[in-house]
């Protein structure tokens, strides 16, 4: 498994071919490192720091009364694990920018039914304008396609949970679809449904795949429980996860299972190197953008303690630590952050343009001058910054109990 982190700290960990999988820790771990207990963050910190492991960085942690309305809760939420990276010195086995190989793009389907917002040199979806900030475009497909490659080389396969031949497949947010037609032609057995804001999926699909245009915000309308409900990067997307959850959890069959994967948007970082970086700066202002658009970009933090609520069982929690280019050792490392580098600085201006103009008032001129900054730090191996990416599944199975209405849900043996 690639880029799980570790319980040991960084300096202990031996080279490994492949960057470690977060250590399995109860997710209670998850509890707020930083933003509700700065002083119990900054002792661990130190501490870590004693015994030769770099600590995460304190001077990125947003405050816990955080007057842009962050959920502070989540804040720095992935610091109290180790990373198992390592800073590599020698630069060996550099890996070339030109020797990644880029999935191919999709071809997009979109019906002229759909006119594309146009803003910025961009475009934006239609249906429910306005909703999801990011645009839709080719680049923008592309980005998305290799954001995929990199989530997949992370986590070894498309699904960490232990299904088998799951009937009935719901990718949410499906984006160009990618991951819905490599799970149908992976699974001919099962029947994938992707649904998106926007119309970017390709004409030709395998015969065990669809797409609808929908906003999974919405009620679901489904008319058949789904075995897998599967739900990656959304964070930006979606303002109410907790209504997604519940959402997932009445659509699935008894025994089904769901699958939400995303970042702590949050850059992290083994040292101080990210700190006072034009790179820090974009990032908080990523965080504290969406946070006005009614976004968390530390959502995930949340996310077990929301899917229990919606009455999820034995929910599974993986940490993995995403480099953020190829400054950490090991060749799988340096693939993974050169892939991750692209896909940010691929990124940088969707993100970054309708964003930081409308919502804080910066003038296009402003916004890219802050990314050309960025985009030189996100090359530069001396800032050792990385990203967390959880994924998180669950299992449950309900037993209707003959002639009643009540039913009790039990575990059915999750296999981790
Ligand atoms: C960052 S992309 C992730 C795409 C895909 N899940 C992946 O991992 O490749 C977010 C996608 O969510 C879609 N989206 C945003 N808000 C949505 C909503 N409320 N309902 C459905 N899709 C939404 C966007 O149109 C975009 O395609």
């Amino acid at each position: 498994m690639a880029g799980q982190l570790d319980s040991a700290s960084p300096s202990q960990l031996p080279h490994r071919s492949k960057p470690a999988e977060v250590t399995e820790q109860p997710p209670s771990s998850l509890a707020p490192a930083i933003g509700d207990n700065a002083g119990e963050a900054a002792e661990s910190a130190a501490s870590a720091g004693s015994d030769g492991a770099a600590p995460p960085s304190q001077e990125s942690a947003l405050e816990a009364s955080d007057p842009r309305g962050l959920d502070t809760d989540s804040v720095g939420a992935p610091s109290s694990f180790s990373i198992g990276l390592s800073v590599d010195n020698g630069r060996d086995g550099d890996i070339s920018e030109h020797g990644i190989q880029r999935p191919s793009s999709s071809v997009s389907a979109t019906s002229s039914v759909y006119q594309f917002v146009e803003e910025f040199g961009r475009t934006y979806h239609a249906y429910k304008e306005g909703k999801y900030f990011m645009p839709n475009d080719i680049p923008e497909q592309e980005r998305l396609d290799l954001q995929h490659s990199i989530a997949v080389r992370l986590f070894g396969k498309l699904a960490l949970a232990p299904i088998k031949t799951p009937k009935r497949v719901l990718d949410i947010g499906t984006g160009t679809g990618i991951w819905a037609i490599e799970f149908a032609n992976e699974h001919p057995e099962s029947e994938v449904l992707g649904t998106d804001l926007s119309p970017i999926q390709p004409d030709y699909i395998p015969p065990n795949c669809h797409f609808e245009i929908d906003d999974a915000e919405d009620e679901w309308v489904f008319s058949h429980p789904f075995d897998l409900v599967h739900s990656r990067f959304m964070c930006g997307a979606f303002s109410d996860f907790p209504k997604v959850f519940r959402s997932a959890f009445a659509n699935l069959a008894p025994g089904g299972w769901a699958e939400f994967q995303d970042y702590y948007v949050k850059m992290q970082c083994v040292d101080r190197s990210l700190a006072g970086t034009a790179l820090e700066r974009w990032n908080d202002l990523l965080l504290d953008g969406v946070a006005r658009l009614g976004k968390n970009g530390l959502a995930v933090a949340k996310f077990k303690q929301q899917m229990v609520e919606a009455g999820f069982v034995d929910v599974v929690e993986k940490k993995f630590a995403l480099p953020g280019n190829a400054w950490a050792k090991g060749r799988e490392e340096k693939i993974l952050g050169t892939m991750q580098m692209m896909n940010i600085m691929d990124g940088l201006h969707g993100i970054s343009i309708g964003l930081f103009t409308k919502v804080f008032g910066m003038s296009v001129e402003e916004v890219e001058a802050l990314i050309e900054d960025t985009r030189r730090d996100l090359q530069d191996r001396n800032i050792h910054f990385y990203y967390v990416v959880d994924k998180y599944e669950r299992i449950w199975a309900e037993t209707r109990i003959k002639g009643s209405k009540l039913f009790e849900v039990v575990l059915s043996g999750a296999s981790w």
